[in-house]
């Protein structure tokens, strides 16, 4: 076995795809909405016993592995080597030149997550930078498990011992580890600093924050956070701190906790709010809301929020709301700078700021209102402008409904004169992972004609309930389809239902293979077509169903053939041919038939 279909053997699809896509149980099957197109009703059918899913909206189809590489954008090695540990998979010594840049590049970034750490517990000036942390509430466990490290005072203590374990220089300034001088020499880029490992969502190192040695001024070049550049695999726009370790937490929940700072986040999971990622001080992008909304369509933000005004452009809640994101805001206690100051002092302080947290758009109308006065009209319009404002952003038609309503109420203004000061805005910009890149290129099934379609359906069926094979076989010959690759589809069926009496989805799948004549491409789509409009169907419905769309495509055939008759015999007429005895006859028995079917 490869390493592939290893991997693929000891992974269930459903489970992987359930990081990436919100997914629901629809009979033996799953559902969900395709993210590779924009679509509203779930065109996307996944099968866990044939581990192969298919949208029906953009015709995208494939295996656990497919799927994670387009959502990734990652190179078929590299989606193995993502995929292989969750699959308890050990990957054969890779040679040097599968093994990608990408792949150097990670690994460059774990021994070095390893070396601070290191570090943390021998340097001199690291030890006490484990005690600061210990001293601001973060325990040994806490400390170990998110690798929490130390960058030592110098330049190059970090490059030599990268270099020393076979990275080279040109890597370790890949990995963003390392900046380049004027002459082209590279030094250290966290020096003094304690540093914190991100991950990807899939728990790979890929960059690092590094805060300010806490005996030293805030005031030193760098500020108190550094972080690293954007590299090849560092997009800070596309990464959440802690989402790695929070989405099990997110889905169960059903929220995620959103704070700024990434010793805010460490310090919530360490208190049991393990549904928590951190923004890390920038606005919440597009990007990091969508990789929230696989696991979850809730937020609750605990931003430090005190002018209304900016804020929401500020915080990337414009953004949230866009993506029809359920924002709820965590007011913490006055006395409190953030949620680590909150936890460290009482956590139950927190617990129930977390309680008590408002709907956005509620708290931003209390803050709007807060220092105005509603019987002034300028206080009024100021009030109106700054909430239509908001209300425009709201991609939910009810929602916005709604604070029309209560805006015109509380400020006294016509709400058909608030709805017409606002100007339309559009909502839906493409909610799509911006790594997609090709388009559907298949033909979606809504755009085939009528016959196509009902084919479809009857082989979806056949596929499905295989005890109507011979049935459909007496009433339906190959022939009688229009088209090509359906008619080979079905006549495939047949022949292999005759041989073997029964359907086994995987030997008819490789069958398929063995006959070369493209059929096989048709088998994962055809299986999950039924899934997906018929799982709920019982043996009498589905039969009524077959019997239905054979007799209208037995319908369509005979007109066909008829019609061709017609030609042939006019044809005939003219050249004054012999046989027109024969073509006639086949005709009025064609006819009959025809008659027949039509008066059912
Ligand atoms: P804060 O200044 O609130 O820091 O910045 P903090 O998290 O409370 O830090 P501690 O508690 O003193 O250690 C919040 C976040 O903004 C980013 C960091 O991600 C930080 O966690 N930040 C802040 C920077 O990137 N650079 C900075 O200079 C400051
Ligand atoms: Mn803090």
């Amino acid at each position: 076995m490869s390493s592939a279909e290893e991997i693929k053997s000891k992974l269930d699809i459903v489970e992987v795809l359930r990081e990436y896509i919100q997914v629901k149980a629809a009979g033996a099957n799953f559902q969900a909405l395709c993210p590779f197109h924009r679509e509203k009703s779930p065109s996307f059918v996944i099968s866990p016993d044939k581990q192969i899913w298919h949208c029906f909206g953009c015709g995208k189809g494939g295996d656990v592995l497919s799927f994670v590489q387009e959502m990734e954008g990652l190179s078929f090695p590299d989606t193995l080597r993502l995929l292989a540990p969750k699959a308890g998979v050990v990957l054969k010594q890779e040679n040097k030149e599968e093994y990608s840049r990408r792949a150097r590049i990670l690994d460059c970034l774990q021994a070095a997550a390893e070396q601070y750490q290191r570090w943390l517990e021998s340097e001199e000036n690291g030890k006490k930078m484990k005690a600061y942390l210990l001293k601001r509430g973060l325990s040994e466990k806490t400390i170990k498990e998110w690798q929490v490290g130390y960058g030592p005072e110098s330049w190059g203590a970090l490059t030599t011992a990268l270099k020393a374990k076979g990275f080279k220089e040109e890597e370790i300034f890949a990995a963003g580890l390392a900046g380049r001088g004027e002459r082209g020499s590279v030094y250290d880029r966290f020096r003094d600093r304690i540093v914190f490992p991100i991950r990807d969502a899939n728990g790979a190192v890929i960059a690092f924050t590094a805060r300010i040695n806490p005996d030293k001024a805030e005031t030193t070049p760098g500020g108190k956070y550094i972080n690293s550049p954007q590299t090849e695999v560092y997009d800070k726009s596309r990464v959440l701190f802690a989402l790695d370790r929070s989405k099990k937490a997110i889905k169960e929940r059903d929220f995620a906790i959103v704070v700024e700072g990434q010793m805010d986040a460490i310090a919530c999971h360490q208190h049991g709010f393990t549904n928590t990622v951190a923004s890390s001080g920038t606005a919440l992008t597009a990007e990091q809301l969508r990789l929230i909304k696989r696991f979850s369509n809730n937020i609750a933000l605990s931003f430090d929020m005190d002018q209304a005004g900016q804020l929401a452009a500020d915080r990337g809640i414009h953004e949230a709301m866009a993506l029809d994101i359920n924002i709820k805001i965590i007011v913490l206690p006055k006395q409190y700078k953030d949620p680590d100051d909150c936890l460290r002092a009482n956590p139950e302080d927190f617990k129930q700021a977390l309680i008590n947290s408002q709907p956005m758009m509620e708290y931003y109308f209390s803050k709007v209102k807060a220092d105005k006065d509603l019987r002034k009209l300028s206080d009024k319009k100021e009030v109106a402008k700054l909430m239509l404002a908001m209300i425009s952003k709201l991609a939910n038609k009810i929602d916005q409904d709604y604070w029309f309503q209560r805006l015109a109420e509380s400020v006294g203004i016509n709400e058909q004169a608030l709805r017409e000061s606002v100007i339309p805005v559009k909502t839906d910009k493409a909610p799509v992972r911006p790594v997609i890149k090709a388009e559907a290129k298949e033909l979606p099934v809504e755009s085939l004609s009528r016959e196509d379609r009902l084919v479809e359906i009857v082989l979806a069926l056949l596929l499905k309930s295989p005890d109507f094979i011979h049935y459909a076989a007496s009433h339906l010959e190959p022939e009688d389809l229009e088209e090509e690759s359906r008619q080979k589809f079905y006549r495939n069926l047949i022949i292999y239902y005759n041989k073997f009496a029964h359907l086994d989805y995987d030997s008819f799948r490789l069958y398929l293979q063995e006959q070369d004549d493209g059929t096989v491409n048709m088998i994962d789509r055809l299986a999950l077509l039924g899934e997906k409009d018929y799982y709920n169907y019982d043996f009498n419905q589905i039969k009524a169903e077959i019997t239905k769309i054979l007799v209208e495509m037995k319908k369509f055939s005979l007109k066909r053939r008829i019609k061709l008759l017609q030609d042939k015999i006019a044809s005939s007429e003219a050249s004054g041919d012999e046989g027109m005895d024969i073509l006639m006859t086949e005709m009025k028995n064609l006819t009959e038939q025809l008659n027949a079917l039509q008066s059912l």
